[in-house]
């Protein structure tokens, strides 16, 4: 069931979706070569907690840090650990806050000192499907419409879509209905509504989209071990066009 926010509950949702923007300035700013994963979900707790929020992935099925922390070729849901940042590496960090009764969710991709152009391409490449997917999205766009505009930007470049995680729906609940995939045929599925919050979220490969989990049972990493990409924002779907909330 998909729940249609009022002007209220969007109003409570602005919090913990600011707290992410500027937890995403303030790990920005910090994170470097030599860190490990771990000392980033640290910066991040204490940033969300400092800000009066909960880290809302902590605990979440089991999950148990504050933030996803997956580096080049793992895809998501990296635990962080003693795992030592080094030049060149890609790292995303996907962080929910709940505050007010009501989650956020967003992920950023990092690049560490000097990463190669083609790599930096693909992160470039990741948040701009973002962007052009949400371009046209309005009340009334087929919910596929989203997939579809992220996974034509993706494959233009050569790039491919993972399939096995989507963006969902979030409010009370970190994951609500409708589940929103990277991939799909325009002009089919939901005709979103005002109302709506979504959290969009390519997930861009640059080899292949497939994708195998660690035996952690959380971690997903790439097939083929190439670097993968990752960009998230918290949206409310309006009568003319979207409100992103954590940007
Ligand atoms: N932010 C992640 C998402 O987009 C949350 C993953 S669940 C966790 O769905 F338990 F790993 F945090
Ligand atoms: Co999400």
């Amino acid at each position: 069931m998909i729940h249609v926010k009022s002007e209220k509950e969007i109003d409570l949702m602005r919090e913990p979706c600011k707290i992410l923007r500027d937890t995403f300035a303030y790990v920005g700013s910090e994170i470097k070569a030599g860190m490990t994963t771990k000392e980033v979900d640290a910066l991040v707790e204490r940033y969300i907690r400092s800000s009066g929020a909960y880290p809302s992935c902590l605990g979440y099925g089991g999950f148990p840090a504050s933030a996803c922390i997956s580096v080049n070729e793992m895809v998501v849901h990296g635990i962080p650990d003693e795992r030592v940042l080094k030049d060149g590496d890609i790292v995303s960090v996907d962080v929910c806050a709940y505050k007010n009764g009501y989650h956020g969710d967003a992920c950023r991709t990092f690049c560490i000192g000097n990463v190669s152009e083609d790599v930096k391409r693909l992160v470039q490449v990741t948040e701009e499907c973002f962007f052009k997917a949400v371009e046209k999205l309005r009340a009334g766009t087929p919910l596929y419409d989203i997939g579809y505009r992220v996974q034509k930007h993706a494959e233009a470049h050569g790039y491919g879509v993972v399939r096995s995680y989507t963006g969902h729906g979030i409010g009370k609940e970190m994951h609500e209905d409708p589940s929103v995939p990277n991939f799909g045929k325009l002009g089919t599925g939901l005709r979103l509504k005002a109302g709506m919050v979504l959290c969009v979220e390519p997930m861009i490969t640059m080899g292949s989209w497939k994708v195998r989990l660690l035996d952690d049972g959380w971690g997903a990493v790439t097939v083929d071990g190439k670097p993968a990409a990752h960009y998230e924002n918290t949206l409310v779907v309006r009568e003319d066009g979207v409100e992103i909330l954590t940007l």
